[in-house]
Formats: C-alpha cells, structure tokens, sequence
C-alpha cells in the first residue's frame, strides 16, 4: 500500500499528492509515468511523475479530475492508502544541454513540464517556458516556474489572465532562435505546436497520453503511429518526435471509449448522491 503523504488542491479540479513510494522515488527521472489502482476494482490510471523526494521516498503527482476514476481517486486524503502505484514506467527524457529551449505546456500538465525545466536547468539550458491554461481560475505554478526558468508566459484561452492564446508562441517562435522544443498538454496543443515548429525546422519532442492499460507493452491499448510505424508509447515513448507523430489517427483513439466514460460519470455521480 502507498500512502497519501500529503495532499493539496491547486485549482478547482486539479489535485496533488505526494504518495510514500520510495522504490519508485529511487529510480523516477522526469518524462517517467506510474500506474495507478487505488482500489482493488478501480481502473489503471496513468500519471506522470512531476517531482520525487528519494530521501523521503516520496512521488508527486498532479491530476485533473476529468471522469470518474480520476474524481474517485481526488476523494481520497491525506493519510489514506492507494492499492497499486507500479513505476517508473516509460522511457525518461533525454536531458543535456541542448541550449536554448522552448517548453511548452498545458493544464494539469505543466506540473511535470516543470519537473523537466528543473532538470533541464541544471543541465545548463537556457529555457524559456509557457504555460497556458483555460482560465485564470486553472493557472497553476506560475511563481514556480518563474522562479526557475529563464523567460516565463502564463497564457489563458479567454484571455482573463496572462496573454491571450496561445499567440504568445508565434511571437517567441518567430523572434527568438531555439535549438529543441519540449512540449507536455493536450494531445490538441501538442499537435498545433508540433505543426508550428515544422517550418522552423526546430527538433520538437512531444510526451503522448494515448489509452493505457498494462503500461508494458502487452495490451497494444497505446498503440500509436510515428514515420509510419507502429510503437506502443508506454515502452517505446511516451516521447516521440512530433513531427512524425499521425496525431489524429491518435485524438481518433483516445476518444474510442467516450460514450462508456459518459455513463460511468453519469453512475458515479448517482451514487455519490
Ligand atoms: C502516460 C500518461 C500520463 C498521464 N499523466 C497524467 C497526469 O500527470 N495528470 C493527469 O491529470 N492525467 C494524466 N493522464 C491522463 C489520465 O490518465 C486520464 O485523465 C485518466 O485515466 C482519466 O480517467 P477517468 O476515469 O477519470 O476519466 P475517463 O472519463 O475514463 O476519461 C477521460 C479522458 O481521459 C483519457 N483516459 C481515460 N482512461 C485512460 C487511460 N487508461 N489511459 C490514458 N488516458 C485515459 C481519455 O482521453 C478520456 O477521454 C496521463 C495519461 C497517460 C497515458
Ligand atoms: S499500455 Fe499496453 S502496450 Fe502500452
């Protein structure tokens, strides 16, 4: 059992634990994933890991509460245990000094971009980073990343905090020179900025979130295809080169199960009532 060492609550449905896990706080380096069963009929959640303590022998995870098994999992507290917390799984990013980097991130996910830029900083990068979010209710790490990035953004959809858009990127992209661009969001954001970054001819390296079942290239559930080939992105990513990812074959894949996510929300929260 891994125990929920501490638990705080960013934005309106975005959680963080630290959760005892020390075998896995041994080993994990950024870009790395764990599995997740809180309950012994729960789903397999997948969560990248956003920070480790292996002194503590603590994992951090920041989660959207976005279906039932992700909401289920947020009703958990501090103190209380989770079944399964199976890691480091995938393939960690490849951190050096490339130098100048663009870190782009979105949402929940810019909690494990962050863990990166740490990373990358060390390494000697210079890293400009920007965050975007829907709302100024969702901003989440801005005095985090500020503090350790070179250059930082915050953007919002609507344009109630921040910049507007994700303009901001076009701005950087045409005045600046970077060498590597490393982006971590939804699948939608990943694909524009992979599409932005062509042109330019900037290496962009994207961090996929297709279906998981096993996590360890048994199942096939996170099949995806990049320069034409098939790779499973939980053993062979989950970073790939973006401008060979097929993107919408893979938006196509992640929404095969949407309609039986719709019902057991819809179940969940009756029982919940
Ligand atoms: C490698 C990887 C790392 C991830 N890291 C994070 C993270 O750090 N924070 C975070 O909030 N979310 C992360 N996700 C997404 C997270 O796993 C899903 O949001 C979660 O499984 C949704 O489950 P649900 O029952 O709450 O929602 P559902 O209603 O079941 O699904 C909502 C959406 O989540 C996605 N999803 C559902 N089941 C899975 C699954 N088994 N595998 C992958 N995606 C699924 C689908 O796109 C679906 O449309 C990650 C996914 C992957 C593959
Ligand atoms: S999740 Fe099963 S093969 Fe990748």
């Amino acid at each position: 059992m891994y125990k929920i060492v501490s638990k705080k609550e960013l934005t309106p449905n975005v959680k963080m634990f630290e959760v005892h896990a020390p075998a896995v706080a041994h080993k994990a380096e950024p870009g790395q994933f764990v599995i997740i069963r809180y309950k012994e009929t729960g789903e397999r959640i997948p969560m990248t890991i956003a920070g480790t303590d292996p002194e503590a022998g603590t994992v951090t995870i920041y989660f959207a509460e976005v279906g039932k098994s992700s909401t289920e999992l947020g009703m958990l507290e501090e103190g209380e245990e989770i079944l399964n917390f199976a890691g480091p799984l995938g393939n960690a990013t490849k951190i050096m000094n490339y130098g100048k980097i663009l870190c782009v991130g979105g949402g929940v996910f810019v909690a494990a971009l962050l863990y990166q830029i740490e990373w990358f900083k060390k390494a000697g990068n210079q890293v400009v980073a920007v965050f975007g979010f829907r709302n100024k209710d969702h901003v989440m790490l801005e005095e985090e990343v500020k503090a350790i990035a070179d250059e930082a953004y915050i953007c919002t959809d609507d344009g109630s905090y921040g910049h507007k858009g994700m303009g901001m990127v076009d701005e950087l992209l045409e005045r600046e020179e970077f060498d590597h661009v490393f982006t971590i969001g939804p699948t939608s954001l990943q694909k524009n900025l992979s599409d932005k970054t062509k042109p330019y001819g900037i290496p962009t390296n994207v961090n996929l979130f297709p279906i998981m079942v096993d996590g360890m290239g048994m199942c096939g559930a996170c099949r995806v295809t990049v320069a034409g080939d098939t790779r499973f992105s939980c053993v062979d990513g989950p970073e790939f080169d973006g401008h060979q990812v097929d993107f919408d074959e893979l938006i196509m894949r992640m929404r095969v199960y949407n309609p039986q996510e719709k019902i057991s929300m819809v179940v969940h929260n009756r029982e919940v009532d």
